[in-house]
């Protein structure tokens, strides 16, 4: 249960970390959509760790499987299965913490709800690593959206309290990814780079903030009142681990504003209806205005750290100081970046293809 999003466009997440593999179904794409294999396998590559940037030791190949719904380099309209094996799963340090749950994680409460028959391994289904059937679901989507001129570029804002003031034009996916830590402001990408390497020589972590800009995006595109846009952008963004908060447009700094402030002007730019700011961030009333969507997503420090810290032994009621081994992010922004992207992809995706803008038959 809970393992699906979509209304139209329906992504299923299958797979754990230390399992055999991780996946997802999609269906609901049209029939007729061209696709390459390395079109996928592309956005799986773009969320490999980089070690650089804080990323884990852990060195999954992650090749991409297509099982179902593509023949001869098109959908064909059927379920799109893909998968891709672990093959760099150490559950030896799993084992120790068993009956310690790490603080921050998701031990504990996964525990709760499952029992002795939780697949603890690695974090199991609340692992980062299931984001790799996201970008999987994430490559359809978004070019399902191309075709419709619809772009999404994400990019790190945040690390620590280190902040990004990058051109608007420097917010492209090529100057993204040229950065270790994916952020476009150079000067403040090396300082993040920095930090990271401060908190990991300490056996830390730290957090951050990304922002996703999706573009050309029609407007009226959502479902009032419980479906509404920005509602089912959260949700998605809420299904990627370690995410403590989303906004859209001023965010939280609405409310410090005044009305006379916060309200978009109307202008004429030809004869499109534009907004002269966009403090909306793309969204009124639950649908999309016409105007770029924006939204910053918060990531939270990773929780599994070397230092040590308070935990308690379940079975025997005694406190013990842990130290987390096995191999993780110490900053989990820069991996974090692609997911986001996809994840809009797959929400816009849906909204397009409910609102009739994507076609059942790719012409
Ligand atoms: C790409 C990615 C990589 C992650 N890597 C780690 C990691 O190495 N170690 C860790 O403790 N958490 C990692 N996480 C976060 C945890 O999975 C997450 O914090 C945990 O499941 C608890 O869920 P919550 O933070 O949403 O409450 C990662 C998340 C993402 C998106």
């Amino acid at each position: 249960m809970g393992n699906s999003i979509g209304s139209q466009f329906i992504v299923t997440s299958f797979g754990e970390s230390h399992g055999r593999c991780l996946g997802v179904v999609v269906d609901g794409c049209p029939a007729g959509l061209p696709i390459g294999i390395d079109e996928i396998q592309s956005e799986l590559d773009r969320r490999k760790p980089q070690s650089s940037a804080g990323g884990t030791g852990r060195r999954e190949e992650d090749r991409v499987e297509v099982l179902s719904g593509i023949l001869n380099g098109a959908s064909t309209g059927a379920p799109i299965c893909m998968l891709a094996w672990n093959k760099d799963a150490d559950s030896g340090a799993y084992q120790e913490i068993v009956n310690t749950p790490r603080p921050g994680h998701a031990d504990y409460t996964a525990l709760l709800k499952y029992g002795k028959y939780n697949d603890f391994r690695g974090g199991g289904r609340f692992s980062g690593r299931i984001t790799a059937g996201f970008v999987m679901a994430g490559a359809i989507a978004r070019k399902l959206l191309a075709l419709s001129g619809i772009e999404i570029v994400a990019h790190t804002v945040q690390i620590g309290d280190i902040k990004a003031s990058p051109h608007p034009s420097d917010i492209t996916r090529k100057k993204v990814d040229k950065s270790a830590v994916r952020c476009a402001d150079t000067a403040a990408a090396g300082k993040m780079m920095k930090l990271i390497a401060e908190v990991q020589k300490q056996a830390d972590s730290i957090g951050g903030i990304v922002e996703v800009l999706a573009f050309n995006v029609p407007g009226g595109l959502g479902e009032p009142v419980f479906d509404t846009l920005e509602g089912e952008l959260s949700k998605a963004f809420f299904a990627i681990p370690a995410v403590r908060g989303v906004e859209f447009g001023a965010g939280f700094a609405a409310a410090a504003m005044q009305g006379s402030q916060h309200n978009d002007l109307f202008s004429l730019s030809g004869k499109k209806l534009v907004t002269l700011t966009n403090n909306a961030g793309g969204i009124s009333g639950g649908l999309s205005n016409g105007m770029p969507i924006v939204a910053r997503i918060v990531f939270k420090p990773t929780a599994s750290i070397g230092k040590i810290q308070r935990t308690v032994d379940l079975k025997t009621g005694k406190k013990v100081d842990l130290s987390v081994k096995g191999r993780h992010d110490s900053c989990i922004v820069p991996r974090a970046v692609p997911v986001v992207e996809d994840m809009a992809a797959v929400v816009l995706c849906d909204f397009a293809l409910r609102a009739g803008i994507i076609g059942r038959i790719i012409k």
